[in-house]
């Protein structure tokens, strides 16, 4: 079986390579020849990695699937989430955004937030099916670490120690969102491949 992971950042692809036996043949938007932007312009997380592979599986006929990451933030009424990249701004980066997000959390007791990423697969016969993975925590009011990316210096895990950015990418990969949603759907992913051949 031949599927297309709708992504143009190759780290993510070489991660869930690694993840599926090697009869599960993992390609990427390189290897199909789809160089143009995948259309996400829905308001959800859902909604967003719905788009992307439903956009690959019509235009390409391969099965495929597509992530959606967001940090919700309960005292900003789920903000940013789907809009967690360019919070502040388009051309913005993590720096603004973190920013951003403190001034809008200053003075706020409420500090719950979590991380959320949903997988949208379909298969080779249009079915679609979504996996959800997330990981619950708190926003600091100050940065701490200088690894990972995004929000990660202000994210503190519940039961933690640790933000995610003064985690190794090994003990960040033990709980996140992404890890937990990629490990659904690759034990899926294996369970239909043996079912169907
Ligand atoms: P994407 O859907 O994986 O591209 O994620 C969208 C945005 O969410 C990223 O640009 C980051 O700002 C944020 N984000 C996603 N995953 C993480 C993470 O693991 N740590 C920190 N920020 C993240």
């Amino acid at each position: 079986m031949r599927i297309c992971f709708a992504t143009n950042n190759q780290f993510k692809v070489n991660e869930i390579r690694s993840l599926l036996p090697e009869d599960i043949e993992l390609i990427s938007l390189l290897d199909i020849g789809c160089v143009e932007e995948l259309p996400e312009t829905q308001n959800t997380l859902e909604g967003n990695s719905h788009q992307k592979a439903e956009y690959v599986y019509k235009k390409y006929g391969i099965p495929c699937f597509a992530d959606d990451t967001g940090l919700e933030v309960f005292a900003l009424d789920g903000e940013p989430g789907v809009y967690s990249a360019r919070y502040a701004g388009e051309h913005r980066g993590n720096a603004d955004n973190i920013q951003l997000l403190l001034d809008k959390l200053s003075g706020s007791e409420d500090r719950k937030a979590q991380f959320r990423t949903v997988i949208t697969f379909i298969n080779e016969h249009g079915k679609v099916k979504q996996f959800e993975g997330m990981v619950k925590g708190e926003i600091l009011d100050e940065l701490k670490g200088t690894d990972g990316f995004g929000y990660d210096p202000v994210f503190l895990p519940k039961g933690k120690s640790k933000t995610f950015a003064e985690m190794s990418l090994e003990q960040k990969n033990e709980i996140s969102h992404r890890a937990v949603a990629i490990s659904k759907l690759v034990a899926y992913l294996i369970k239909h491949y043996q079912e169907e051949h």
